[in-house]
């Protein structure tokens, strides 16, 4: 191979055991030296508990909040009876997550094998893609995307909030814990495949118009946040999951907030 030229193979391996080819066990990944183990683990580890958690806010918590700090999980702050406020929120940011391009590849590959890789065969079952319930349902990924700009919105405005303590402009941990949250949420967000191709899908010619010209700088933007979708993705979820936490903590007294308030 020439010096300089990106192979095109996406799969090497170690000698074959049999003329058929490498088995599974010895296909590696070319783009990595990390062992094959420690994806699908890292993955199904990190859901698995970050979903247990988000089901313990969601449903049995009642309160995230600690002035002028309010946790991702109950953000709008909506109280119906006795429902958790979290119940009315959770849904959007759950659906997005689940129906995410990114974490369709992470949890297919981890919880499923089905796929393992681009460069394994397909387990001995038929593959209807989404095209058959429950995966038909991935379809709707845009629609999640609309109500998680609307959430996203309302981030920002909490994020803006904790700057003020009793109408005095202050900076806490907590603020810069949000403030942190928020933008790598936005990051994710911004950064969607479904956002991309409404910047710059379904178009022929990006330069024979003005809308064409503004759509084309919009999908350069959205592209920028789009190269490292999966870092925004696991990012923003540690994000969401810290910022619940450390309010959790002010809220039981286990913390104090250090702030700075003019
Ligand atoms: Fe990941 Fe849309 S593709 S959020």
């Amino acid at each position: 191979m020439q010096r300089g030229l990106i192979p095109t193979t996406v799969a090497v391996s170690e000698p074959a055991a049999s003329p058929a080819g490498p088995s599974r066990h010895t296909v590696r990944n070319p783009y990595s030296a990390l062992p094959n183990w420690l994806y699908p683990t890292f993955v199904v580890i990190a859901l698995s508990l970050f979903g247990a958690f988000a089901v313990w806010v969601v449903f049995f918590q009642n309160n995230g909040e600690y002035y002028p700090y309010l946790s991702p999980f109950y953000s709008p702050l909506i109280h119906v009876g006795p429902i958790p406020p979290g119940v009315w929120v959770a849904w959007a940011p759950l659906a997005f997550r689940l129906t995410c391009y990114y974490y369709r590849k992470a949890y297919f590959r981890s919880f499923f094998w089905h796929p393992r890789s681009c460069a394994v065969e397909e387990p001995k079952r038929r593959y209807r893609g989404e095209t058959a319930f429950p995966w038909v349902f991935n379809n709707f990924h845009r629609f999640a995307f609309y109500a998680t700009v609307v959430q996203v919105g309302f981030l920002w405005y909490d994020a803006i909030l904790a700057f003020d303590f009793n109408g005095r402009f202050g900076i806490g941990l907590g603020t810069v814990i949000m403030l942190v949250n928020v933008l790598l949420l936005s990051g994710y967000t911004f950064g969607c495949h479904a956002l991309r191709h409404l910047a710059g899908g379904s178009l022929d010619c990006f330069s024979c118009s003005a809308s064409g010209r503004a759509r084309y700088r919009l999908w350069k933007g959205v592209s920028v946040l789009n190269v490292r979708h999966d870092r925004w993705a696991w990012a923003s979820l540690f994000s969401v999951a810290a910022a619940d936490i450390y309010i959790r903590l002010l809220i039981a007294g286990v913390l104090q907030d250090p702030r700075w308030v003019l």
